[in-house]
């Protein structure tokens, strides 16, 4: 089979997407698959590429030679889709897309659409699913609409009257945490404990999403499940984020400075089977198909809460995705051949 890997992309995680890539071409059986590799630069060009993973890794691989910009010098998604339908497609046939790609125009369901439309199987939750989870405020109404907690919370445009905003926030009771509707990663998040905070906060994350969310602290800790499988999916160990004062910001998650994450969560039996149901839940209702993370909160009183979906989650060798599932009994290879098997399911 033919599979295209499309790494790279144009949000804030470009970085991510590089080593989450890195990692799924490395494990990807090549007796088995004819890669096709295509990157896409920060700016939106998608560019047909041969040379090494570790040009991947290092971000050098669009100064390789192959990276020849192609005949109309494709400046965003839609362009780089036709092109590739149009050449790669005909020229090696595609059997399976495999965007390693996170965030906007990569995990938000505008990539998702566009493959939807072009007729080409493709690894992880369809245009509305994808769509869906990138937008907390729409996930969590969702979630919550099936029974699972949610954080409280409030959604705020630009347009909205700082003044009002400010007094309904604090409402919510500090600290609070502001993050942009639709963003990955954390960029954009911040904690924050009085009103010039909060308005700070407000500032950045309005840089990253016209659309922003205010949320309640939750009390206790964060487990994530690794759910793989379309109509009957499978659910890897669970793990737990342990924090040290601070929350899970950009910085935290890719290099675990004071933060430290328990696979197995240490947490009893009966929690586990909970947890587990309500990740089933929550990927049921998102209608995710594929493979995606699903992070709850588990408080202190022993309720779940839920935080978000990543229906592209961080892929990269020590991530936690797959050793979630690699703790569970699967080899990084085999959870691969899963996710194209069920591309074509
Ligand atoms: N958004 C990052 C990649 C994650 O959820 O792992
Ligand atoms: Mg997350």
């Amino acid at each position: 089979k033919s599979i295209a890997v499309l790494f790279g992309g144009c949000s804030g995680e470009y970085n991510v997407s590089l080593s989450s890539a890195a990692s799924v071409i490395e494990n990807l059986d090549t007796e088995k698959y004819n890669l096709v590799l295509i990157g896409i630069t920060q700016q939106g060009s998608w560019l047909r590429y041969s040379g090494t993973v570790e040009d991947i890794r290092n971000d050098r691989w669009h100064l390789h030679p192959s990276c020849i910009p192609s005949f109309f010098s494709p400046s965003r998604e839609v362009r780089g889709l036709i092109e590739l339908v149009h050449t790669e497609y005909h020229v090696t046939p595609i059997d399976v897309v495999f965007p390693v790609l996170h965030g906007k125009y990569g995990e938000d369901g505008t990539l998702q659409g566009l493959l939807e439309l072009s007729g080409i199987p493709f690894v992880g939750c369809g245009m509305l699913s994808s769509a869906l989870c990138m937008d907390k405020e729409l996930a969590h109404k969702l979630v919550q609409a099936a029974g699972i907690d949610t954080p409280c919370s409030l959604t705020i445009h630009r347009s909205e009257r700082m003044e009002e905003v400010l007094s309904e926030a604090e409402a919510l009771g500090f600290p609070l945490f502001v993050k942009p509707a639709r963003s990955g990663s954390s960029l954009g998040i911040s904690k924050v404990n009085n009103r010039q905070e909060l308005i700070t906060g407000i500032e950045h994350a309005f840089i990253h999403d016209s659309k922003v969310v205010i949320e309640q602290n939750i009390n206790g800790f964060e487990v994530g499940c690794a759910v793989l499988g379309n109509s009957d999916p499978i659910i890897g160990m669970i793990d737990e984020i342990e924090l040290q004062g601070h929350f899970f910001d950009f910085s935290e998650k890719y290099s675990l400075i004071s933060s430290k994450i328990h696979l197995p969560a240490r947490i009893d039996e009966d929690t586990a089977t909970k947890v587990k149901e309500s990740a089933l839940t929550i990927y049921k209702t998102l209608g995710c198909r594929g493979f995606a993370r699903v992070d709850m909160f588990l408080t202190a009183d022993g309720r779940i809460v839920f935080n978000e979906v990543n229906t592209i989650p961080g892929f990269t060798s020590n991530s936690r995705y797959p050793n979630m599932l690699q703790a569970s009994g699967m080899t990084y290879a085999n959870i691969l051949n899963q996710l194209i098997e069920l591309a074509i399911d």
